[in-house]
C-alpha cells in the first residue's frame, strides 16, 4: 500500500505566533501517527523557526515555492539549494503560481529538475479551470502539463502529483468524488503509459480544492487518491489534525 500523504498549504497566511502555534498544535497532537506523511507549507519566512520546532517530530515541512537556480541575480527569489536546509518537500506549479505570477509548464520542469537535484520532493500541482471543464478538455489540459512539468525527468515515487481544479480551490465547491477519481485515474494512466509502469504504481497523487474535515473520508476511499493538499482548512490545527486522522484510520 501506498503510504498517504497529507500536506497543508498555507498560501500566505498566518503571523509568526500563529505559525508556531499551529505547529507546535500539530506536534502535540498528530505526532504519534506514523501511517501518513504530514507536510506543513508556510511562508518562507517561517520555515528556519519551525523547522526547529518540528525537527525532532515526525512532522514535515515544506515550501510553497521556489526558483530553480541556485543562487545569483534574482531579486527576490529563493533556491532548492537554500530550502533543502529546512524542507524535504515543495509545493510547484499551484495554480495560484500559475494564474498570478504566470508560470508556465516550463517553469514548472525547470523547478522541478533543481528540486529533485537538491532531494526536495516535489509536489506538483495540475487542474483545470472552469472553462476547460466545461468544454470537456480539462483531461487533456491535465495531460499536458503533466508531460511538460516532467519532461526528461527520470521520475520516481518521491514525486507527487495533486489534481486541484482551479473552480474548487478557496472556492467551497469541492469536487465531487466521482470528477476527483476520474481525474486521478487518468493522472495514474498517464504517469503509466507516458512514464514508467512501475512508478505509476507507487505514485502519490492528491486531490485539493476545498477539502475540509467534513468531506475528507469521501476522497481518502477513492482508489486512486493517495492524500489531500489542504489549503484554507490547514489553517486550523485541529481541522488539520481531523484529516491526518482519517487518513490513518483508511
Ligand atoms: P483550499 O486550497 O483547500 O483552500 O481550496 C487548496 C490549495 O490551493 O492548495
Amino acid at each position: 500500500m501506498i503510504k498517504p500523504i497529507i500536506v497543508g498549504n498555507w498560501k500566505m497566511n498566518t503571523n509568526s505566533y500563529e505559525a508556531y502555534e499551529i505547529s507546535s498544535y500539530l506536534v502535540n497532537h498528530i505526532n504519534e501517527i506514523n501511517s501518513v506523511d504530514k507536510v506543513i507549507c508556510p511562508p518562507h519566512i517561517y520555515l528556519p523557526t519551525l523547522h526547529n520546532l518540528v525537527s525532532t517530530s515526525n512532522l514535515h515541512l515544506g515550501a510553497q515555492n521556489m526558483f530553480y537556480k541556485n543562487n545569483g541575480a534574482y531579486t527576490g527569489e529563493v533556491s532548492a539549494l537554500m530550502l533543502k536546509e529546512y524542507c524535504e518537500y515543495v509545493i510547484l506549479g499551484h495554480s495560484e503560481r500559475r494564474t498570478i505570477f504566470s508560470e508556465n509548464d516550463d517553469l514548472i520542469n525547470k523547478k522541478t529538475k533543481a528540486a529533485i537535484i537538491n532531494n526536495i520532493k516535489p509536489i506538483i500541482c495540475v487542474g483545470e479551470n472552469i472553462s476547460e471543464r466545461e468544454s470537456g478538455s480539462a483531461k487533456n489540459i491535465i495531460r499536458n502539463q503533466i508531460l511538460n512539468s516532467l519532461k526528461s525527468i527520470d521520475i520516481d515515487e518521491n514525486i507527487t502529483i495533486a489534481y486541484e481544479p482551479i473552480w474548487a480551490i478557496g472556492t467551497g465547491i469541492a469536487a465531487t468524488p466521482e470528477i476527483a477519481q476520474e481525474m486521478m485515474k487518468h493522472i495514474r494512466s498517464v504517469i503509466k503509459n507516458d512514464f514508467n509502469t512501475n512508478i505509476a504504481n507507487k505514485i502519490r497523487i492528491l486531490y485539493g480544492g476545498s477539502v475540509t474535515d467534513n468531506n475528507t473520508l469521501e476522497y481518502l476511499s477513492l482508489p486512486d487518491i493517495n492524500g489531500c493538499l489542504v489549503g484554507g482548512a490547514s489553517l486550523d490545527s485541529k481541522k488539520f489534525s481531523n484529516i491526518v486522522q482519517m487518513a490513518s484510520k483508511l
